[in-house]
């Protein structure tokens, strides 16, 4: 079978994308088929191509259990082609992704990751960068929900 491809966007790709790409492969690992995926992250800026996720991100990873193990890297406009579906962040993030998006070969899907947020359907997830660790801890429990979710989508429409 063919193996749905999942790219998870943010601006930087050291908080955000790395703990939903995390997350995601946290969660298949748990009872689905997890080879049936091929997960990633990026970031539409290029800031940090080549860093680690930021400590207070992969601190709160770690009291859940959960590892984020992927390096940053910038979106581009070949991801249109090689993936299923890219999950933006937020609304900015969408729109950079879109002032990529080319004129042919658009395989994927783009959606928000609050597009299976029941309770703020199409919100944003917040930035954590300039705040405190409450924030980064908001943001794993944003990304448990709206993840658990979409998996239950890739699971019904498979
Ligand atoms: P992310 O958070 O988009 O969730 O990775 C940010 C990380 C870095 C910056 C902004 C947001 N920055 O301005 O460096």
């Amino acid at each position: 079978m063919e193996k749905t491809h999942i790219l998870f966007v943010c601006l930087g790709n050291i908080c955000r994308s790395p703990m939903a790409e995390g997350l995601f492969i946290h969660l298949i690992e748990q009872g689905h088929n997890a080879s049936q995926f091929v997960v990633d992250s990026a970031g539409t800026a290029g800031f940090h191509i080549g860093s680690k996720p930021d400590s207070r991100m992969v601190e709160t990873a770690k009291s859940h259990e959960v590892s984020l193990p992927s390096l940053a890297r910038q979106f581009v406009q070949a991801d249109f082609a090689n993936f299923d579906f890219i999950i933006a962040m937020d609304e900015s993030n969408v729109e950079n992704i879109e002032r990529l998006r080319p004129q042919t070969n658009t395989r994927a899907q783009v959606l928000k990751m609050r597009d299976f947020d029941e309770m703020d359907k199409g919100g944003d997830v917040p930035d954590p960068y300039y705040g405190g660790l409450n924030g980064f801890e908001n943001v794993y429990q944003i990304l448990l929900n709206c993840n658990n979710r979409f998996i239950d989508y890739l699971e019904k429409t498979k």
